[in-house]
């Protein structure tokens, strides 16, 4: 998939990231119905679902996720926070699904940013290997596991950032928000960034 597609989504914004081929495309609505070549789930280390975007990936999804993640947890035991393994997307329009765990937001001197910035980073790593081209993220970690969304944009952007200028996929990023008000936070905290 060269070009990503979503179904009810609201394209906001189409961001070249400077010093790459790449593009990030901020979105809001429902991850699970973005078309791409994979979509990522902010999971938990037991990867067998939860509540927020997790409960809502193994919905639409199906089982054929939720046992190809217990195979892994079986083989490997829980998935440390700032990993990420891949699945393939069962039910859903993406081709497969990237698990992660982000970090549980502790007051921030518990090492939560670079374990965000890992998660989204080995997330890339895993996309990379596996030939994808477009790949969508949810807000990791800014909901159930509470990092403040200002902080966590500038983690994210700064990330992402870096890591498309050294790697020649994925060519598409898209973030997607599910709250207006998450999607007008981050844009804010990247105003300064879009510029340099
Ligand atoms: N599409 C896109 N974003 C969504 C969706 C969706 N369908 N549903 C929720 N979100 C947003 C939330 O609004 C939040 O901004 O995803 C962001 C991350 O929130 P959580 O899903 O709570 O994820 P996180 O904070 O990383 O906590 C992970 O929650 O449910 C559990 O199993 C999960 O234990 C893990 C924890």
């Amino acid at each position: 998939t060269r070009v990503m597609r979503s179904r009810g989504l609201r394209l906001l914004t189409m961001l070249m990231i400077p010093f790459s081929l790449c593009s990030a495309r901020l979105e809001r609505g429902d991850i699970t119905r973005v078309e791409a070549d994979a979509i990522v789930n902010a999971a938990n280390s037991g990867l067998l679902g939860g509540g927020g975007v997790d409960g809502a990936i193994h919905r639409a999804g199906g089982h054929a996720i939720y046992n190809e993640c217990k195979a892994i947890v079986d083989k490997h035991g829980p998935l440390p926070p700032g990993r990420a393994v891949i699945t393939s997307g069962g039910r859903l329009l993406a081709r497969h699904v990237i698990h992660t765990v982000g970090p549980v937001w502790r007051g921030g001197g518990a090492g939560e940013a670079e374990t965000l910035a890992s998660a989204y980073r080995e997330s890339l790593r895993v996309a990379e290997q596996y030939g994808c081209a477009t790949v969508a993220f949810p807000s990791i970690s800014t909901g159930a596991f509470g990092y403040p969304r200002e902080k966590a944009a500038r983690v994210v952007w700064d990330c992402i950032s870096d890591y498309v200028k050294h790697h020649a996929l994925p060519a598409e990023i898209g973030l997607v928000f599910f709250a207006p008000v998450d999607l007008a936070i981050f844009e804010k905290q990247i105003e300064g960034a879009r510029l340099v």
